[in-house]
Order: C-alpha cells, then structure tokens, then sequence
C-alpha cells in the first residue's frame, strides 16, 4: 500500500532552536534558517480539541510559541474546558473561544489556519478529517487512531486537502534522539545495530477519579459514545475508545525501533495478560517481539527487537536501547537515561572525551549523551540548552508550526503517513497476542 512506506517522507525536520535541519533518511545536518523564528512574525491562528491532561500540556507550549495565536478550544467537558480557557486568558490576555462541540467551532471560527487535537483516540480521526476538510492543517496526538482503517483516512484526507498533519510522536524532534540517529547511522558508533530493547514499566495504579459534582452531564456522556463517567476518565482502558497500553506507551517508543532501523518489521509475536485489574478491559502487560530486514553498509541483515508495557511492575520506568557490534545507545525522555556505552576495544571519539561517566548496576561505565553532545561543538550545544528549556512536545509542535508557515510538509518530522506506519506496526500487536504463540503443552 502507498501509504505503508515509510520513505514516503522522512521529511526535513527542524532540529531545537533551529541551528540546524535535519534530515532524517540521511541522518545530515545542514545549517539553515532558523525554523522556530519562522512563526514569530506569521500570524498563525490556532484552536485546540480536547483540553485534557495532554491537552493542557500543549496549550501551555503553544501559549509560548511566537507567532501563534491562540483563539479558541473545544470540549465536551465544561471542568475541563473552563480550566484550559481561563489559564490561557490569564498568560495571552486574550478571550478564548470555547465549544462544546467542534462542528460548531469551525463554523464559528473561520480563521482558523490550523487545529491541535487531543480528544482520546477514538474521536482522533474525526477530529483530524473534519478540520482538514474545514481547510485547517493539523497536530493530532498519537495513537493516531485505535483502527488502522480509521488512520488510513485521516492520511488520504490530508493528501486529497493538501492540509499538513502531523502526529504526536514528539521523541521525532527531540534532539537528543535525532542526534542519536546520527552517532548511528553517520558515525557508526554502534556498528551494526541487531538488537533493540524497549521498556515502559508503570507500578499499578487505580482508575482515574473525577472531582465530585464535576461530571459530565448523562446526555453529554451518550451524545458522544461514552457508556458512562468511568469510561468517559478511564477510555485507554477500555476496547471501545484505544487501543490499550501498548498502543497509548508503546507506540512512543516502537516508532523509534523503525526510524532507527529504517526499517518496519515484517513479523511479529506477542502475549498479553488482561486478568489483573478485575475492571478494564485491555492487556495490562504486554511482551512483544519484532524481526525486521535490515541493510548496513549496503548490506543485508537481520535485526530484532523486544518490547514490553508492564502496569504491574514499575521499575526502571521508560526506555528504549539500541544495541550493536561497536556499541549501545540508550535513549529516554528522561535525560538521565541517555547514554553511550562503547563495545569492548571500541575507541570514543574526542568529543566524549574527559565527560564523567555513570556507573549502572553491575558497575558498568557509559557516557551520558547530554554533557558529550554539549562538548561536540558550539551548535550542539546550543541544540541541547535550547532542549533543556523547551523539551520534547514544545519542540514537536515548533516543528509543526514552522511547516505550516511555510505550507511545507516536507518539514514535518512526523507526518500522518509515519503515523500511519507506526499504527500498522503497534495495532498488529493486538491480533499476534489474540493468536497466541506455538503452544508447547
Ligand atoms: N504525546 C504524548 O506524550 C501524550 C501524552 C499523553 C496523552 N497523549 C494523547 O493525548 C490524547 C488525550 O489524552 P489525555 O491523557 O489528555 O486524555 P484526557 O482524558 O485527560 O483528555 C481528553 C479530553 O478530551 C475531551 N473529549 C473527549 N471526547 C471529546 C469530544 N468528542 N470532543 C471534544 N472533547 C472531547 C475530554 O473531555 C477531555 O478533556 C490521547 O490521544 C493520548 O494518547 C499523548
């Protein structure tokens, strides 16, 4: 299928403040204009869908964007959308709109130039479909969708409108990673990659409270398919609304596992227990395996990777490890669990040299990445600082935002058609663990 390659578009991406592109097929840093200044003086009228936890996350980055200006949102929930609304008011000085619903919001809203959305999957594709046929460009959160058929059209409809959308996966523009990207595939620092490890490990938590007397009114919840309060605060739980944890955490980091490779798996196997918690209905604990087909220096190999989502078991929390013959990268949203560990008689390269290094369990050394990407030289370092203030979902968006300036789609470090991928790849979890592996008894 068209849309299943993921070299349809690596795409230009704008790395930090914007020292820098980057490419991500090529791994290359070129200089050039500074991205993130582009919408400083573009005028780009913006309004957000879901003002939920993520949602508020986001207004807060986008509050400080320049360049944005932030009109209206929308949400079905009144607690929610009053808090969002007044809090933007109060550090924009300017009314916000708010909606209810956002079919109204488009109509009202006519200047629209482009939507964030950040409603639970189930609504993401029509959300997403609506504001591009409205004439909007689009941000909407991962998972992209929790039905592949569902993704599919929100990425025929960006391209039919010719509307720029971009997906949530936010590690996409954060420097470290891009950065890491290239100490692998320009600077061959971890050889031949075979072996990739992928953790997001939660201690188990009760399902979300509501504040008492802030509900959603009865026929809000079923106006909008929602069974009841309980579902409506706890839907990544249930079959309905998500795909579940390994589509909500592990889509994160499984994406990473492709563009690091460059490469989508072609199989895949997986079992998942749904028997801890007595009231939801997802996999609590999944354990995933991918085997992918992969070429270094030209060459053909093999690579696989191991994933698991545990919320039974909390320890060592999130991340993601790349591991070949010359080296082991580590990789978090945590900077702390960024790191370098050379293979034995591997020799570092000066830039890392002189960084103290940590120690982990077993006494093992490895170089942190963000004090050695700061000693690479004065561009890097301006890259890392400008990470250290902004992070990654305020970068992602920059990113957005400076391909919508420019109506370019090229930019965008993750456009629908990498989101559409990433949901081919993590959604086919569901059936491999349905199918169950050989059985032996
Ligand atoms: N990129 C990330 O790191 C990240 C982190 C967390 C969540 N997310 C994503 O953000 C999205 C929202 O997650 P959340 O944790 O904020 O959930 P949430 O339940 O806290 O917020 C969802 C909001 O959407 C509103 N809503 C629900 N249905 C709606 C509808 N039909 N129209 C308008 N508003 C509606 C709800 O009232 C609520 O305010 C999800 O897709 C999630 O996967 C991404």
């Amino acid at each position: 299928m068209e849309m299943n390659r993921r070299d349809f578009l690596r795409g230009m991406g704008a790395a930090g403040a914007g020292m820098m592109v980057f490419n991500q097929t090529s791994g290359l840093f070129a200089q050039n204009a500074n991205p993130a200044a582009t919408p400083a003086n573009s005028n780009i009228n913006v309004a957000l869908i879901g003002a939920g936890t993520q949602g508020r996350i986001l207004a807060e980055c986008i509050r400080k964007i320049p360049g944005i200006n932030f009109k209206a949102i929308c949400d079905i929930w009144e607690y929610n959308r009053n808090y969002t609304a007044k809090r933007i008011k109060a550090y924009t000085k300017k009314t916000v709109n708010a909606y209810i619903d956002y079919k109204e919001m488009l109509e009202k809203e006519p200047d629209l130039d482009a939507v964030v959305i950040a409603t639970p999957d189930c609504y993401h594709a029509e959300h997403t479909i609506a504001c591009l046929k409205a004439g909007k460009h689009v941000y909407c959160e991962k998972e992209m969708s929790h039905k592949l058929e569902l993704a599919a059209e929100m990425v025929k409809t960006a391209n039919e409108t010719g509307k720029l959308l971009q997906i949530g996966h936010q590690r996409r523009s954060n420097p470290v990673y891009q950065y890491a990207y290239k100490m692998i595939h320009e600077d061959k620092m971890c050889g031949r990659l075979t072996a990739l490890y992928g953790q997001w490990n939660r201690t188990p938590e009760d399902l979300l409270a509501w504040p008492a007397g802030k509900e959603v009114p009865e026929d809000i919840l079923k106006q909008y398919g929602y069974d009841n309060m309980e579902q409506f605060k706890n839907w990544r739980w249930f079959k309905k609304y998500s795909g579940g944890p390994i589509a909500d955490l592990g889509s994160h980091q499984i994406d990473i596992f492709s563009w690091f490779l460059n490469a989508e798996p072609y199989a895949v196997t997986a079992f998942g227990g749904a028997d801890y918690f007595p009231n939801r209905e997802w996999y609590e604990d999944v354990t995933v395996m991918y085997d992918y087909k992969t070429t270094f220096d030209g060459k053909p190999g093999s690579a696989r990777s191991y994933y698991q989502v545990l919320n039974t078991s909390g320890w060592q929390e999130y991340y993601e490890r790349f591991a070949g013959d010359r080296g082991t990268i580590n990789l978090s949203e945590n900077p702390k669990n960024c790191f370098y560990i050379p293979g034995s008689n591997v020799e570092i390269p000066k830039w890392m040299e002189g960084i103290e290094q940590m120690t982990l369990g077993g006494g093992v050394q490895a170089i942190p990445l963000i004090p050695a990407l700061k000693n690479r030289g004065d561009d890097y370092k301006a890259v890392m600082e400008d990470f250290e203030q902004k992070q990654g979902h305020h970068l992602h968006l920059e990113n957005f935002f400076a391909a919508v300036a420019k109506n370019d789609k090229k930019m965008l470090n993750c456009p629908g058609e990498i989101g559409y991928d990433t949901c081919v790849t993590v959604l086919s979890v569901i059936p491999a663990v349905e199918k169950g592996g050989l059985k032996i008894r």
